[in-house]
């Protein structure tokens, strides 16, 4: 039976052979892959590869995809254009680069299958799948299409059917090819407190790399995100604006490389440096997803698409709403004890936000964590500081009508704590050299399972110490200097496996609490990419709150994040009053990080108006959609707005970016995504008390408002101005 069994398989698979090679010798076969605006066109060629021949606009008849054919003429081996190049007959940067199990090192891929995959309405997957003509190896290409939103997750999948390890020495997650006159490449650069610093620059032949070395985040120096804008620089409204994230939240590296024909072609995935990762026989290995998309209508389309993206599809709870809050770290850094505490509750009531957030420094008896210096690792509640612990303030914190939220930090750890004197080898460093930390902490090893449960178990014991715990700040601030695990037998593997390990844990953590409101932070945003972001409510974007400084980074970041996502605190960061540094922070998730009983009566009566505003005009800001008008970089203000999804409400924030003499708004700044149709009452919000609205209010159409515009009148004494939008039915 198993014979015959065997005998009838073997047929059907020698049959799909026969067909598909039938099918291509026939025709060139040809793999459309769509959303609602755009297309991937791949096409199988004669000899069974499988090449990309299209990446722009989608046609109304797909029977004319074939035509394009040879759109991309360079050499003549056929491979240039491939859709996942490799290292045989390639004259370029591979996606796929391995040794064999017998130490051979080429790879081939040919076409053997593919497949369309409906998963809802508006989501689909396209699966193609390749094999090595000669060894044994499989890679699945994967593209996760969501139709509506123009935004398209790919990575790939390989599998080693030898007898032996391979090593694979380059494992991209995606291979993109296009066809412009021109290119520019949008990208970022920084470092603490100096996150997402734009530049721009025109892409010449050659290879140019985004890529970070950091072992335990993405970013420190250059985020995993870039805008390729095709034939001339961006805009924001018009011209075609490619817009991507590697979902990765470790080392990874993403080449452009301009050939000599002008293709440009896009290479992105985990950064193979000291990676040549060992991959045992029979065990996938998945790449991380590129998520990117495509708009011909410019960057601000481009990013629109990303935020509706990410909040129906990525970020935990992205539909949801946001908790205000009152976080204690500038106001009180290490020195709190319970009754300082008992205060800032009260005063957390007082303002009108939703959540106490409790920073560093609550723990650690032997080696109390009164500074950066101690205390990292050991999550037990510091005594001295709280003696009832933390059950007493959540308890407390829900008698003053508030939530309250805490401060983790569970992949570090101090030298000097118990957790490093008794597990040493939990630690990432160099067992024969010296130690270098960061911020006097090494990273745990998560590529460890032990480490990966301690790790679970810090997090998943607050939770089931304190039920109603509501709210953490999940912080990381050192990167990797001396990697190197004691867990690994082949160390090459080590960088790889850190993030892995991460996410499992998270993953872990957000199956038992779904949709526990998490903030990503890493010393700022280091960390603040898709990957990390598919089990965060909220990200940090960096410690500089300084608001000028804000407008801008908060700007920069609007590209790729939605504002619900932005945890924008109000701190005592820089000269501006409390209005500016309110309004900068209102563009996001609004949270504060200042000492209530020190604000003025005004000041205060303020802040509570503002968080009322805030509260009315939240669908707006978390939900609808962000139309950046005037960027700060080329205009003395800064103007952006977001209307909900009706078009019914609206809000408009205006902030000076330049304090020289008469600077500010001299003409009308037009809105944008209204009903031309529609009414809107224009009126001036977020008032200082004993101030008057300085703008024109009044009832204006939406054609009016989008056509002619209105000015903030922004200037010295003005320097912030946020202006409610609001239909006037009749
Ligand atoms: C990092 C964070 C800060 C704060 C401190 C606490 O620097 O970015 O917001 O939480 O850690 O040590």
């Amino acid at each position: 039976m198993r014979t015959y069994l065997r005998f009838v398989s073997l047929i059907a698979a020698v049959l799909i052979i026969v067909i598909n090679t039938l099918k291509t010798s026939a025709q060139e076969t040809v793999i459309p892959i769509e959303t609602k605006d755009n297309a991937i066109v791949l096409q199988v060629t004669a000899d069974k590869h499988l090449n990309i021949i299209y990446f722009g606009k989608k046609l109304s008849d797909k029977n004319e995809y074939q035509n394009i054919t040879h759109f991309f003429p360079l050499d003549g081996n056929g491979v240039f254009n491939s859709a996942y190049t490799t290292t045989t007959r390639n004259l370029f940067e591979p996606a796929i680069a391995i040794t064999n199990a017998d130490g051979n090192k080429t790879i081939d891929l040919v076409y053997v299958s593919h497949a369309f995959d409906k998963i809802s309405d508006d989501v689909s997957e396209v699966q193609v799948k390749l094999k090595d003509p000669v060894y044994n190896i499989d890679v699945t290409l994967f593209y996760k299409l969501y139709n509506s939103e123009n935004v398209i997750e790919q990575w790939s999948v390989i599998e080693n059917h030898q007898k032996g390890n391979i090593s694979l020495n380059k494992y991209a997650s995606a291979n993109l090819l296009v066809h412009a006159k021109s290119y520019w490449l949008k990208h970022y650069y920084g470092g603490w407190a100096e996150e997402m610093r734009p530049e721009e620059t025109q892409l010449t032949h050659g290879i140019k790399t985004l890529d970070s070395k950091l072992g335990a985040r993405a970013d420190y120096f250059q985020p995993p995100s870039f805008m390729v804008s095709l034939d001339k620089p961006s805009a924001e409204d018009d011209g075609d604006v490619l817009i991507g994230n590697l979902e990765w939240s470790g080392n990874y590296r993403i080449d452009f490389e301009l050939d000599p024909t002008d293709n440009l072609k896009l290479l992105a995935g985990i950064n193979n440096y000291a990676s040549d990762y060992s991959l045992k026989p029979n065990t996938p290995f998945e790449t991380p997803k590129l998520v990117y998309t495509l708009s011909h209508h410019g960057a601000g389309e481009a990013s629109r698409n990303l935020h509706t993206w990410a909040r129906k599809y990525q970020i935990v709870d992205g539909m949801g709403p946001r908790l205000t809050l009152l976080n204690n770290w500038e106001s009180t850094y290490f020195d709190f004890n319970e009754p300082k505490l008992s205060g800032l509750l009260k005063d957390t009531k007082k303002l009108g936000v939703d959540l106490f957030l409790l920073d560093d420094g609550w723990f650690g008896n032997k080696y109390p964590r009164n500074d950066d210096h101690a205390g990292l690792g050991d999550w037990q509640v510091n005594k001295a500081k709280l003696p009832n612990g933390i059950a007493h303030l959540v308890k407390e914190a829900k008698d003053d009508g508030v939530k309250f939220g805490i401060w983790v930090e569970p992949e570090m750890v101090n030298p000097k704590s118990e957790l490093y004197e008794k597990h040493p080898d939990w630690v990432v460093k160099q067992p024969k050299r010296d130690e270098y930390t960061m911020r006097n902490q090494f990273v745990l090893d998560l590529s460890n399972p032990k480490v990966q449960d301690f790790v679970f178990n810090v997090v998943d014991g607050l939770f089931t110490q304190n039920p109603d715990l509501a709210y953490i700040k999940w912080d990381c601030n050192a990167v990797m200097y001396n990697a190197y695990s004691a867990n690994e037998k082949d160390q090459s593997n080590f960088y790889v496996d850190y993030v892995k390990g991460l996410y499992s844990v998270l993953e872990k953590l957000r199956t038992k609490y779904p949709k526990v409101p998490m903030m990503l932070c890493s010393g700022g945003g280091g960390r603040v990419d898709y990957g990390a972001l598919k089990y965060f409510t909220e990200y940090w974007p960096s410690d500089d709150t300084e608001p000028i400084e804000r407008v801008f980074i908060q700007w920069e970041y609007s590209y790729l994040y939605p504002a619900l996502a932005s945890s924008n605190h109000v701190t005592d960061w820089g000269k501006e009053p409390i209005k500016f540094r309110v309004d900068v922070a209102m563009m996001g998730k609004l949270g504060f990080d200042i000492v209530v009983s020190k604000l003025s009566p005004d000041q205060l009566a303020f802040c509570q108006q503002a968080i009322k505003n805030y509260g009315d005009f939240s669908e707006a800001i978390w939900h609808g959609d962000q139309y950046r008008l005037q960027s700060p970089w080329d205009n003395d203000a800064a103007s952006l707005m977001y209307v909900d999804a009706a078009k019914t409400r609206g809000i408009m924030f205006n902030y000076l970016v330049n304090n020289r003499y008469h600077k500010g708004t001299f003409a009308p700044i037009k809105l944008k995504g209204l009903d031309a149709g529609k009414k809107y009452r224009i009126k001036e919000i977020n008032l200082y008390p004993g101030t008057r609205s300085g703008i024109k209010e009044g009832v204006y159409s939406g054609d009016f408002l989008m056509t002619v515009g209105i000015n903030p009148e922004v200037r010295e004494g003005r320097t912030s101005v946020v202006l409610a939008i609001e239909e006037e039915k009749s």
